[in-house]
């Protein structure tokens, strides 16, 4: 299972401090070989991160990177090159915060296809808005993304797909469980050998429910991955 903590735009290097409780839990929990934590921190921390974390089994991903493979004149962009180099093994693409400021589906091919070119691994996001959802056009919506997001992408096997509701993003509200469980199948149909995760609300109370969830191969967990003892707490309940 996949424990993706997604920072958005919070945190100092103060904050690294926390990493420390969750290093030291990982070390003592007895399903540490089948759990992946991959710390997603905003760009300024990713260095400083993936050094405190060298010799752990914990990695570091960014939350986003500019579409142009090489260097060039694109002043305050960072490509999926420079991250690499800051010690970066992941990145999240197509987050629907991202989308809502005017990402598209080609925009986020392009990224999608520079991070593989640098044989960084893709945790791509893709979800439903509420009025789709109401329009009961969730599964049209997510193939659209998915067909144009990857698009002339052939191998597909560094990308994790990260199922995230818009609507249930920072708003406390996850998917019925039954609804969730269908979607997940879905998506699984279409792209039959990629690891789907979800993420919206992930908290140490809905964990309980999230967990039985049994085609769900992992979480992107924003807000409450901000406090250390949340983020272990969800881990630790998933296994319980
Ligand atoms: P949330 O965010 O857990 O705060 O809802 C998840 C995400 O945006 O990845």
């Amino acid at each position: 299972m996949y424990f993706i903590a997604n920072w958005k735009m919070f945190g100092g290097f103060s904050s690294l401090n926390s990493l420390n409780k969750v290093i030291k839990f990982l070390r003592g929990f007895k399903n540490n070989k089948i759990v992946k934590i991959i710390y997603c921190p905003p760009s300024t921390l990713i260095n400083a991160m993936s050094k405190k974390l060298k010799n752990t089994k914990i990695e570091v991903g960014s939350q986003n990177c500019h579409e142009n493979e090489n260097y060039g004149a694109f002043t305050g962009s960072i490509n999926s090159k420079i991250l690499k180099d800051a010690g970066a093994k992941y990145i999240i693409i197509g987050h629907s915060e991202n989308r809502q400021t005017g990402e598209n589906d080609e925009l986020i091919n392009k990224k999608i296809k520079s991070a593989l070119k640098l044989n960084l691994r893709v945790i791509f996001c893709i979800g439903e808005k509420l009025v789709e959802k109401k329009k009961k056009i969730t599964k049209r919506v997510l193939k659209n993304q998915i067909n144009l997001g990857l698009r002339n992408i052939k191998n597909k096997n560094k990308i994790l797909i990260a199922y995230e509701p818009v609507w249930s993003i920072g708003t406390g509200l996850i998917p019925k469980s039954n609804e969730l469980f269908n979607t997940v199948t879905f998506i699984k149909k279409i792209l039959k050998n990629n690891k789907v995760l979800y993420g919206g609300s992930v908290n140490p109370k809905n964990i309980n429910q999230l967990k039985q969830i049994n085609n769900i191969d992992g979480f992107l967990i924003g807000g409450a991955s901000q406090e250390t003892k949340k983020f272990i707490d969800i881990i630790k309940k998933t296994y319980i």
